[in-house]
């Protein structure tokens, strides 16, 4: 009865949150808005390859217990068990996961971090150079942009898991506080480290692909279990969003490699999109099935439809198809489909075609064929770190064990990042278009500049500099 009476109650004053952040998207602060907005604030672009002073080890503020929390814990453990890198300062709403996290980071880490809890706005406290040099943020997404931001106004850098930002009004800010404090705000995309996805980076670097034209992405995972479980996500903060928005909720893990294939912000950007969303039925049908009265009450009031679609076109004149679902019961996806003149894979599984011009005869690269190119485009940064990562703890097949790695590497050697706030902002905002496009009856919506013109300039991505 108690928890039942929490739960309706938290819903009641995120229903609050999230009908004004619809509200900010689709109504008052629309995208025309939004443009102009990011057209007063003049951001500069000054961050865009930010270098900051050498951190030998980086003392990091590890926000959000919970699971994301928790497995960046084991991804640390080799980079401090190097002297690269400290947990110096924890925070958490939840006490049982403080105790959790002090008990984990004893198994490997000799000082015991700091403890920052006891309500919603402990953290702040942990934000002094005195304590950090760096957060990590692994809390519910609304957390994000004001812990990033408090964090970079008081010295440090801030490091957040996706999406970074929820409304328009957040994406600027990050940016301008960002370029006030010369800070780096990072998103961690850790699906940009993936083997599979480093092995296409690389085949494009080389002329694999030719020209490239075409790209479809996704996040298709079925969170039906997980939104429902009360123990999964802190009081499920996660369920909430679907009740009260509808449109892609989690572009980036699908549309951070994208943008890397396709040089988005090195020499290409978006330019604008249209999104639409299917009825919603899967996550009511789990939510009347389940054997709890208030879950079974909010059967029929979801507001996010099960599949959601965004197309999205490039400046220089790529297609993007980015795709949304976690009420469906199917098989993992991220889709990762990529079509240029010369050459097209498709994901899930992986499977690669390579032109020969006009033909007849259109077959995928057989088994062996295929091992080839493996071998033969394989990134050199998977390469190297993934025996690392194999002697260690990989986190999903070792791409967030490579995330972690290149953060407070390239942060020990004061060199720039491979992300920065303006591909974080980006990839984020894409869902609040796209959001605002389905609530306008799927519009075309423009996507802003936020590099201040910056994006023109066609460089390499960072992610190939070797950093040791
Ligand atoms: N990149 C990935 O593969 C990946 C995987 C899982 C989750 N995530 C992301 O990680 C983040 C956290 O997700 P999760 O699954 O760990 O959720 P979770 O609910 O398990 O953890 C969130 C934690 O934040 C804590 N918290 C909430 N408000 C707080 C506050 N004001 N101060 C301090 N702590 C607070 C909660 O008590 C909880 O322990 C989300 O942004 C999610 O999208 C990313």
């Amino acid at each position: 009865m108690k928890r039942r009476k929490f739960l309706r109650g938290g819903l009641l004053g995120l229903g609050g949150l999230m009908a004004g952040r619809t509200m900010q998207a689709a109504g008052p602060m629309g995208a025309a808005e939004f443009a102009e907005r990011v057209q007063a604030a003049k951001l500069q672009g000054s961050v865009f390859d930010l270098a900051t002073e050498a951190l030998p080890t980086v003392r990091i503020a590890l926000f959000g217990l919970g699971n994301r929390g928790s497995s960046l814990i084991d991804m640390l453990e080799w980079l401090i068990g190097q002297g690269h890198a400290e947990i110096t300062a924890i925070s958490d709403v939840n006490p049982d996961k403080i105790q959790r996290a002090l008990d984990h980071i004893a198994q490997f880490q000799t000082t015991a971090p700091r403890v920052f809890t006891g309500d919603d706005n402990a953290w702040k406290e942990a934000c002094s150079t005195d304590v950090a040099d760096l957060v990590l943020l692994c809390t519910p997404w609304e957390w994000h942009t004001p812990m990033a931001a408090y964090a970079m106004r008081h010295g440090l850098h801030a490091a957040s898991e996706v999406p970074i930002a929820t409304t328009y009004q957040e994406g600027i800010d990050l940016i301008q506080v960002a370029e006030e404090t010369q800070r780096h705000c990072i998103m961690l995309e850790n699906c940009c480290y993936n083997g599979e996805e480093l092995w296409i980076l690389n085949m494009i670097q080389e002329g694999v692909f030719g020209t490239l034209t075409h790209a479809e992405c996704a996040y298709l995972h079925d969170l039906r279990v997980m939104m429902l479980d009360p123990t999964y996500y802190e009081d499920r903060w996660r369920l909430k969003h679907h009740l009260f928005r509808n449109g892609n909720l989690y572009t980036t893990h699908g549309l951070g490699p994208v943008c890397m294939y396709f040089d988005i912000l090195r020499g290409d950007t978006l330019s604008h999109l249209v999104s639409m969303s299917s009825r919603e039925a899967a996550l009511s049908e789990a939510l009347s099935d389940s054997e709890e009265q208030a879950l079974q009450d909010m059967a029929g009031r979801v507001k996010c439809g099960d599949v959601n679609t965004t197309l999205i076109r490039t400046v220089q004149g790529k297609s993007i198809m980015l795709q949304f679902d976690t009420h469906s019961g199917r098989p993992y996806s991220r889709l990762d489909k990529v079509v240029g003149s010369k050459a097209a894979h498709y994901g899930y599984p992986s499977r690669l075609y390579v032109d020969h011009g006009p033909s007849w005869s259109h077959h995928w690269l057989d088994e062996s064929e295929t091992a080839e190119m493996r071998d033969r485009y394989a990134h050199p940064l998977w390469t190297r770190l993934q025996a690392l990562a194999a002697e260690h703890k990989q986190g999903h097949g070792g791409m967030d064990f490579i995330m972690m790695y290149r953060l407070i590497r390239c942060l020990n050697q004061g060199v720039p990042l491979d992300l920065n706030v303006y591909d974080g902002v980006l990839w984020s905002m894409v869902g609040i278009l796209g959001e605002e496009s389905v609530s306008r009856g799927s519009v075309r919506v423009d996507v802003p500049d936020l590099t201040g013109g910056r994006w023109r300039k066609a460089v390499p991505h960072p992610v190939h500099r070797d950093v040791q």
